[in-house]
C-alpha cells in the first residue's frame, strides 16, 4: 500500500507536531532538527513526512501532491485554498492581531498596512470600513512601522515577544489560530 503523503509546514511547530505524531504510533526516527532532507517514511511506511514552506501547504493539498497538510490556520486562511480544516490540533497557538506604534495612528483616513496575510488584512479593514493600502512582505513585517513604511502591521502574535522587542503594541485582537490538520 502506498504511504499517505503528509505535508507538514517547516518552522516552530514541527517538534510538537512530531511528538503528536509519535504519541499516535508514527515515529519518524529519521529527523533531526538541523537535517536539510525534505521527505521522510515512518517506522510502519504509513505516511511519508514532506516538508513543507509554510505558505506552500494548502497548494500541496489543495493540488492533491499532499493528501493531508498540517499548518497554521493564518496560511490556510490567507490561501483561500479549497481545502477542508478536518482537525484542531492544539498546537502553535497564536493570534492575528493589528499592531502599531500608538493607538492614535488608528485615527489617521486612510491607512497603509504591512503584512504577510495582505488578504486577512484587507478583508478586516474592509469589513470595519477602514479604507487600508496593503504592502504584502514576507517576513520582519514589525520593522515596516519602525521606519516608517507603513502606519501598522496585521500579523501573528504568539508570546508576543517580537512587538514588544521592537517597541509595537497591540491595537486590535482579530482571531485564535492554532495548527491544522487540512485536507482536499
Ligand atoms: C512570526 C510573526 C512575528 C513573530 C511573532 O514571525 O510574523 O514576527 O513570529 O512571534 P512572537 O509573538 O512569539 O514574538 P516568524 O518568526 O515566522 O519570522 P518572520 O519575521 O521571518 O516571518
Amino acid at each position: 500500500m502506498q504511504p499517505i503523503i503528509l505535508a507538514l509546514a517547516k518552522g516552530r511547530t514541527v517538534t510538537g507536531i512530531l511528538r503528536l505524531l509519535r504519541k499516535t504510533g508514527y515515529d519518524f526516527d529519521g529527523f533531526h532538527e538541523k537535517s536539510r532532507k525534505l521527505v521522510f517514511l515512518d517506522s510502519t511506511n504509513q505516511i511519508q513526512l514532506i516538508f513543507v514552506k509554510a505558505v506552500d501547504v494548502p497548494t500541496y493539498v489543495e493540488k492533491g501532491a499532499a493528501d493531508i497538510g498540517i499548518v497554521g490556520r493564518d496560511n490556510i486562511l490567507e490561501s483561500q485554498a479549497d481545502v477542508y480544516e478536518m482537525l484542531d490540533l492544539k498546537e502553535g497557538k497564536c493570534k492575528f492581531v493589528v499592531a502599531g506604534k500608538n493607538k492614535s495612528v488608528l485615527q489617521k483616513n486612510r491607512l497603509t498596512v504591512a503584512s504577510k496575510y495582505p488578504f486577512i488584512a484587507n478583508s478586516f479593514f474592509q469589513q470595519n470600513g477602514i479604507q487600508a493600502e496593503t504592502i504584502k512582505l514576507n517576513g520582519s513585517v514589525e520593522l515596516a512601522p519602525i521606519i516608517g513604511m507603513a502606519d501598522v502591521i496585521v500579523d501573528i502574535m504568539e508570546t508576543g515577544k517580537t512587538l514588544q522587542e521592537n517597541g509595537l503594541i497591540v491595537l486590535e485582537e482579530l482571531e485564535d489560530i492554532t495548527t491544522r490538520l487540512n485536507y482536499k
